[in-house]
């Protein structure tokens, strides 16, 4: 018999479900018993003891099903260690929760931040399993996660769409991309759609080569330009700014985001009109794409294999169309950033995307 329990922390994305299925479907194929004890929104669940009892019925028609049944929350790492506001120490009530059911194990599903709890919990003696969830992909230790592909495939329907209206008016559109601190949505849907500027955060941005981006484009004939931007896209200036001077900066923002500060120089530099559209969180909504689906059920099984192995300590990854072992240690607290002189700036870089430096 395997008591498992088992959460989803983070911003939530596509496939959660289907990865949690492969785990259940997984165990429940090898004729182990189970138990499995879902516990509700993250962490929290963990810390005041909120779980459901979940049988193979709950894991059933829920592989397309975007979201996820246990529900997520953010529990930010920094906080782990400090009481609650009812001075309950959080790290020791999961260990409590943990022994008191007598688990053999937590599967964590999560991307930066849940790694770092995940593999504090593995310090503090606790089995875990983790599975890479994040549309942003920018986990250590995995070349993808789950969610990404999804959250591409949205992303790149808003630019296509935009593509034809743009095309009519002869307009500067802005597509503002997820991804936080990186670029590999932003990269990918970017390209995916034909963008013809893409900035991220890796690649600090010259307004002025923007300019001069958009300017080549309307001499060749193109009157207009789409431009994908990251919302971590940061200006070169800003980017030479320290932590604290760029948080005193950010104090009096007046824009919504960056995309809006980036139009609004264009706009006052050029005369030109445009226009940002921002699709925001439908890019972590609805269902997961076939690619993830079948990701996320390769990685919950093998996470299930290594439940069954006793096999404990490691997030399930896949580096180089292999899925692999990688332990906690070495993920936590590290990005998985866009290298600048990465094949892919290259190649799109060669076929003419400018990326504003
Ligand atoms: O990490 C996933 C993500 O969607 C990021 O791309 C984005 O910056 C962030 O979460 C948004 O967080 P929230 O849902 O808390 O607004």
């Amino acid at each position: 018999m395997k008591r498992i329990g088992m959460l989803t922390s983070g911003g939530d994305c596509q496939a959660l479900n289907a990865a949690m299925r492969g785990v259940v479907k997984c165990l429940s194929c090898s004729g182990e018993a189970v138990e499995i004890y879902g516990f509700l929104e993250g962490y929290k669940g963990l810390i005041y003891g909120d779980f459901r009892m979940l049988t193979g019925a709950d894991f059933s028609g829920i592989l397309t099903k975007g979201g996820t049944i246990l529900g997520s929350s953010r529990t930010p790492f920094k906080l782990m260690r400090e009481p609650d506001e009812n001075g309950l120490d959080k790290v020791e009530a999961m260990k409590q929760n943990y022994y008191k059911l007598k688990l053999d194990c937590l599967v964590i599903l999560g991307g930066n931040g849940t790694h770092k709890t995940a593999n504090l919990l593995r310090e503090e003696g606790l089995n875990v399993v983790t599975l890479p969830k994040t549309i942003d992909n920018d986990l250590w230790g995995t070349d993808m996660t789950f969610g990404f592909q999804s959250a591409v495939d949205i992303a790149t329907d808003c630019i296509d769409c935009i593509h034809t209206t743009a095309a009519s008016h002869g307009r500067i559109f802005i597509v503002e991309v997820m991804g936080h601190k990186v670029g590999w949505l932003t990269l990918n849907a970017g390209m995916a759609g034909g963008a013809d500027i893409i900035l991220i955060p890796e690649i600090p941005y010259d307004i002025n080569k923007i300019i001069e981006a958009i300017n080549a484009r309307a001499e060749r004939g193109s009157k207009f330009t789409i431009m994908a931007v990251a919302e971590g896209a940061i200006s070169k200036e800003d980017a030479k700014l320290s932590k604290k001077e760029y948080k005193e900066k950010m104090k009096n923002y007046p824009y919504p985001s960056v995309s809006y500060e980036i139009a609004d120089k264009i706009q006052k530099k050029t005369g030109l009109d445009v226009r940002v559209t921002v699709p925001g969180h439908t890019q972590r909504g609805g269902s997961p794409c076939p690619y993830d689906r079948v990701f996320a059920t390769r990685l919950g099984a093998e996470a299930g294999k290594m439940i069954l192995n006793g096999e404990y300590g490691f997030m399930v990854g896949y580096k180089n169309r292999e899925v692999i072992k990688v332990p906690l240690e070495e993920v936590a607290g590290k990005l998985k950033m866009v290298s600048p002189d990465a094949t892919i700036v290259q190649e799109a870089k060669l076929t003419g995307i400018s990326f504003g430096d």
